[in-house]
């Protein structure tokens, strides 16, 4: 059998720069890419999370990486990448250089966040006693971005199995008795400070316009999309329940499928829910995400959990000892809870 062809068993997992392991993939293969990379910011002063000399060459570095990810991409498959809001537009800037193509930013907010920065407390100018440099981070970013297809969308879908999103395997449940709705662009932890964002006030199309009146479209003139607006809808929590609800990573998410006593000591560890729910968006049944900064391994674990085959690359040794340990264990949960055959079978290679 031709190596390049060879199938992979159900995850797949390599330790070393990422470069030199996508350089291995075969172009055009990969279904997804969910990854969580370094943000530049000298996190908790580590290394890998250095800004590598500058704006410019840690854009350079991360671009370089995203070309080769481009390439193994099949054409019109997804990339959903984590950035931090100080240096999203770094990130932005890689993803832009390497040929994939803007789709959303997806935005989690959450309430456990805190300011980092410095209250003053002086006894030169009381007056200022109680400012801040900062506020509390409230939200992160995810950039979804996309390969660009080849010819028509269904064209696409029909040769590739991608080129669009599994909305209705992420849409967000309805109240009891009502429709789910459609994913939207906005995630919510569910704390009381992620819910005091949302107003009570009515904020969908379907309520405010729900008088039945034509909808007139002053903006956009010709643009042709309805006339009779839809039925007003009956929430039972108006305000934030058409938001896919998700927390920050837990204790049990950090450490599950360790041995007993053992601590996954990855410091960006990230939600198990919000990885599977990236994954189901971008990745047709069956198919092959890809997470090449995979830390302590939560997208594999998350791609597991969703019956896809996953490949993961991660530099350090200590993070990719724990990666395995999370994601064997995870996929060894499925193969007791389903049968054996649903999986592929492949020969183990670690
Ligand atoms: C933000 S963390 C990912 C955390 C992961 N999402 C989790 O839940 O554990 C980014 C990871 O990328 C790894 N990394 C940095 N540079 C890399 C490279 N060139 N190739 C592969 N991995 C790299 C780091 O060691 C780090 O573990």
């Amino acid at each position: 059998m031709n190596k390049s062809k060879r199938p992979y068993k159900q995850y797949s997992l390599h330790r070393g720069d990422c470069l030199s392991f996508l350089k291995t993939l075969t172009s055009n293969s990969i279904d997804s890419i969910v990854t969580d990379p370094p943000g530049g910011l000298s996190f908790m002063g580590i290394d890998w999370d250095s800004d590598r000399g500058g704006r410019d060459r840690w854009i350079k570095w991360l671009t370089k990486r995203l070309t080769e990810a481009y390439r193994v991409l099949k054409p019109g498959g997804h990339l959903v990448m984590w950035t931090y809001p100080r240096t999203s537009h770094w990130t932005r800037m890689a993803l832009d250089d390497s040929g994939l193509v803007f789709v959303h930013n997806l935005i989690h907010v959450f309430g456990t966040g805190k300011s980092h920065g410095k209250i003053v407390k002086s006894t030169d100018s009381p007056e200022f006693n109680g400012f801040s440099t900062t506020l509390k981070t409230s939200y992160e970013e995810w950039v979804l971005v996309r390969k660009p297809s080849e010819g028509t969308v269904e064209r696409n879908l029909k040769k590739w199995k991608v080129g669009a999103l599994n909305v209705d395997a992420c849409a967000v449940e309805g109240a009891p008795g009502q429709p789910s709705r459609f994913p939207g662009t906005l995630v919510h932890d569910g704390s009381v400070e992620a819910l005091q964002i949302f107003p009570d006030a009515p904020g969908q199309l379907a309520r405010l316009r729900g008088d039945g009146a034509p909808m007139m479209n002053h903006v956009y003139g010709k643009m042709n999309h309805g006339t009779v607006a839809k039925p007003p809808r009956v929430d039972t929590d108006p305000s934030s329940a058409r938001f896919f609800y998700c927390t920050k990573a837990s204790r049990s998410d950090k450490n599950g499928g360790l041995p007993d006593g053992e601590t996954n000591c990855h410091p960006t560890v990230k939600s198990i829910a919000l990885m599977r729910w990236l994954c189901r968006l971008v990745t047709p049944p069956g198919g092959t995400v890809l997470d090449m900064f995979m830390g302590s391994g939560s997208t594999g674990v998350a791609a597991m959990l969703e019956g896809f085959r996953f490949l993961g690359c991660e530099l350090s040794a200590e993070y990719y000892a724990t990666a395995k340990k999370r994601i064997t264990h995870a996929w060894a949960s499925c193969m007791r809870l389903t049968r054996p055959s649903a999986f592929v079978t492949l020969k183990s290679s670690h």
